[in-house]
């Protein structure tokens, strides 16, 4: 017998229960000490999983109470949500999706597990896949955000970062692919409520990227908060028990979410405590994050028979098979006992440094306003964002602290040290206070150039952090519209610079000012990134992963839209528009300039038809005829135009990347497989359609600016 059914067979139901739950311990970042309850709980083997907890002394700590004082020694699985980065604070998944670049997204992904895990952790509830359409949901942050193809690339990217090549080795994380699924879609953007889809959307646009996280080999899924159509994920028998596990085959441990099976009471399909735990349990999930619903609800349930110890057996199983395949068994205090060396640190905080210039989405550029002149000897930085060192973190922090962050005046003076750098605030982030926009103007008298830091506070996205109106909040427009005035009437250059977790709706700042660049959350080395992009040391690369709307109104506003039978069309009134605001989006999905001007010459593919099973290539020929070196994406797209189901406009199939100085021209290579354009017919099934398929590239999903051919698929 092995080990794992040596210890079932020994195991009392409490005991089983203990595995089957996760609780905080209260050695979290900032928290007070563990509650005596739960050290005794753990000494009863009756807690067997931890989340919030930081430092290699406390984890092993609390792991030595279970390996060498419960009776059974079962090692504590202790988890933290690593999302990006552990201390050393990365930029936010919405960010580091717009480098387009899976080797980075997966060097960021192991150099957080390596950090995670030299401070003691096993585990991380990272990737969040959730494909975001939505700016007004506040987790878009978390997500790679509109296009469901990218999301699996990121799935996978990461779930290898995290994992490593060995899950039992010293530096490696269990990853938890999140929240399964369709969490995004909540109506009206609002947090944590319903959500209504067909199900080609979710079978399109949801379920792929968990597909891969499971192909890539994730060890932990975490249902969502929500219902479907009435049904909570947390207890979906058809998504989580026949899709992720029967079809799917995922063979790793269902998490719930934080308190989530007690919440089936208030979703309203659950009686009490005890009919929570029997649904969510017989739809698979193994452990219970924080609601106890499992050690105070399942004993109830098994008297009532609506749950089984069977059932309970095979979820203790799961559990200690992931307990042994992370080395736990083995060796409880194997992650977190060699410090990492200052060197390792400072090599990742140079990482967190090149991604985030490279997650830098410059958005507009007029005049060339951007790189700033080396002339310049005085640059006003003013805003409430210029000097606010903590928000740089963004909404996850895991262990990262305040002090930690570079914030752009710091980052300017560093790059910059012969040139005056002049600061204020101008107004706080939210709030009525526009008292200080006059002293934020004078700061401004006599500089060559204005960079106006602006956005949200990094909890006004993440979880809990829906917005009805992303904009800017508080007196932001305010001070925006005062620099802006004096920028014009000085003919100094404004540079806009926007924090933000969402696409933010903008359009005025978008029209006032000279350049307006997207910084997102950029983590710790934020304010050195920016620097480097905005003095030209880096050349901006970042391209936008979400489309940005000109109104609020427009959401859902994404370039994977469907056709409609009335095209928009400016001479009848008749046709799919709005009366008051354009249809396309402000900023489409990849779009983000760059330093040089790269032309898009010629489209060619290796085959005029393609089979099912075959991949061809498509050629792009470009050309920087700018004065400054440049790296383009080109990003590749189809569309199949008649088919049995309306396809979307435009459907995302591959990106690359090329380096061009300035007149240099190059051809980048993407290969298109028949594969892809397969797709779910009208009984949903996969299916192939003969016929014609146009295939476009450009530098991003605004038609207009795609080149275009045509292939047949036979
Ligand atoms: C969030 C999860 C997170 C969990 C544990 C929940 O509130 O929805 O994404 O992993 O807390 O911190």
């Amino acid at each position: 017998m092995g080990r794992i059914d040596k210890l079932i067979g020994e195991m009392t139901l409490a005991e089983k229960l203990g595995q089957l739950t996760m609780t905080a311990s209260s050695y979290t970042v900032t928290g007070p000490v563990i509650a005596g309850d739960s050290t005794d709980a753990i000494r009863a083997g009756t807690i067997g999983n931890l989340l919030n907890m930081v430092g290699p002394g406390p984890v092993h700590e609390m792991q030595r109470l279970a390996v060498e004082e419960s009776r059974l020694g079962i090692p504590l699985l202790i988890g933290l949500d690593i999302i990006h980065g552990h201390s050393t604070l990365f930029p936010i998944p919405l960010a580091e999706a717009a480098v387009f670049d899976p080797a980075t997204w997966t060097l960021t992904a192991r150099e957080a597990a390596r950090e995670g895990a030299a401070d003691g952790l096993a585990m991380t509830f990272a990737p969040m896949l959730d494909v975001s359409r939505d700016p007004r949901w506040g987790r878009t942050a978390e997500g790679s955000g509109e296009d469901p193809w990218l999301a699996t690339l990121i799935a996978r990217s990461k779930v290898l970062g995290f994992q490593g090549e060995d899950l039992a080795a010293a530096d490696t994380l269990a990853a938890c692919a999140k929240h399964f699924c369709a969490y995004s879609p909540v109506a009206g953007g609002r947090e944590y409520a319903s959500v209504d889809i067909s199900e080609r959307t979710l079978r399109e646009v949801h379920l792929p990227a968990f597909e891969a996280a499971v192909r890539a080999g994730v060890v932990s899924v975490m249902p969502a908060f929500t219902d479907l159509a009435g049904l909570p994920m947390t207890c979906h028998t058809g998504l989580l028990r026949d899709y992720l596990r029967g079809q799917l085959g995922f063979e790793g441990v269902i998490v719930s979410d934080y308190n989530a099976i007690a919440e089936l009471i208030k979703h309203g399909v659950a009686e009490d405590l005890a009919d929570a735990a029997a649904r969510a349990l017989s739809a698979g999930v193994d452990i219970d994050m924080m609601s106890d619903a499992y050690r105070r609800g399942l004993p109830v349930a098994l008297e009532r028979g609506t749950a089984s110890l069977a059932q309970i057996d095979t979820a203790v199983r799961r559990v200690l098979t992931l307990k042994e395949r992370l080395g736990l068994f083995d060796d409880p205090y194997r992650r977190g006992s060699t410090p990492e060396a200052a060197g390792t640190t400072a090599q990742r905080r140079a990482l967190a440094r090149s991604v985030a210039a490279r997650s830098i989405v410059l958005l507009k550029n007029d005049g060339a306003a951007l790189p700033l002149a080396a002339a310049l000897r005085n640059i006003a930085v003013v805003g409430p964002l210029a000097a606010a060192t903590g928000e740089m973190r963004g909404p996850w922090w895991a262990a990262g602290t305040e002090e930690m962050n570079v914030n752009v005046v710091d980052g300017l003076r560093a790059a910059l040290p012969g040139v005056e750098i002049r600061h204020a605030a101008g107004t706080t982030i939210e709030g009525d206070d526009r008292s200080g926009i006059a002293a934020a103007v004078a700061a401004c008298e006599g500089a060559g150039a204005i960079v106006l830091c602006l956005g949200e506070a990094a909890v006004m996205s993440g979880e809990a952090a829906s917005r009805a109106d992303p904009g800017l909040p508080g007196q932001q427009r305010a001070l925006a519209e005062a620099v802006a005035a004096h920028a014009r009437a000085h003919r100094v250059p404004l540079i806009g610079v926007l924090f933000s977790g969402r696409p933010l709706v903008i359009p005025w700042l978008a029209e006032q000012s000279d350049a307006l660049v997207a910084a997102w959350f950029l983590g710790c080395e934020a304010g050195n990134a920016l620097a480097d992009v905005l003095t030209g040391t880096v050349s901006p690369s970042g391209r936008t992963p979400m489309s940005w709307p000109r109104s609020v109104g427009q959401v859902p506003v994404f370039f994977g839209q469907r056709p409609t039978g009335r095209p928009a069309d400016p001479k009848d009134k008749f046709t799919s528009k709005y009366l008051d605001v354009a249809n396309d989006p402000l900023y489409p999905f990849g779009h983000g300039l760059t330093y040089g001007q790269v032309t898009i010459d010629k489209l060619g593919v290796s085959a005029a038809t393609i089979q099912p099973g075959q991949t061809i290539t498509v050629s792009v020929a470009l050309t920087n005829i700018g004065r400054r070196a440049a790296e383009e994406t080109v990003f590749l797209f189809t569309r199949d135009k008649v088919a049995s189901v309306a396809r979307p406009l435009l459907e995302l199939r591959g990106f690359a990347k090329i380096t061009l100085a300035p007149g240099a021209s190059g051809v980048v290579h993407l290969p298109l497989s028949a594969n892809d354009l397969r797709f779910l017919g009208p009984d949903l099934e996969p299916v192939f359609e003969p016929g014609e398929v146009e295939v476009l590239a450009g530098p991003c999903a605004d038609r207009a600016q795609l080149l275009a051919t045509t292939i047949v698929l036979e």
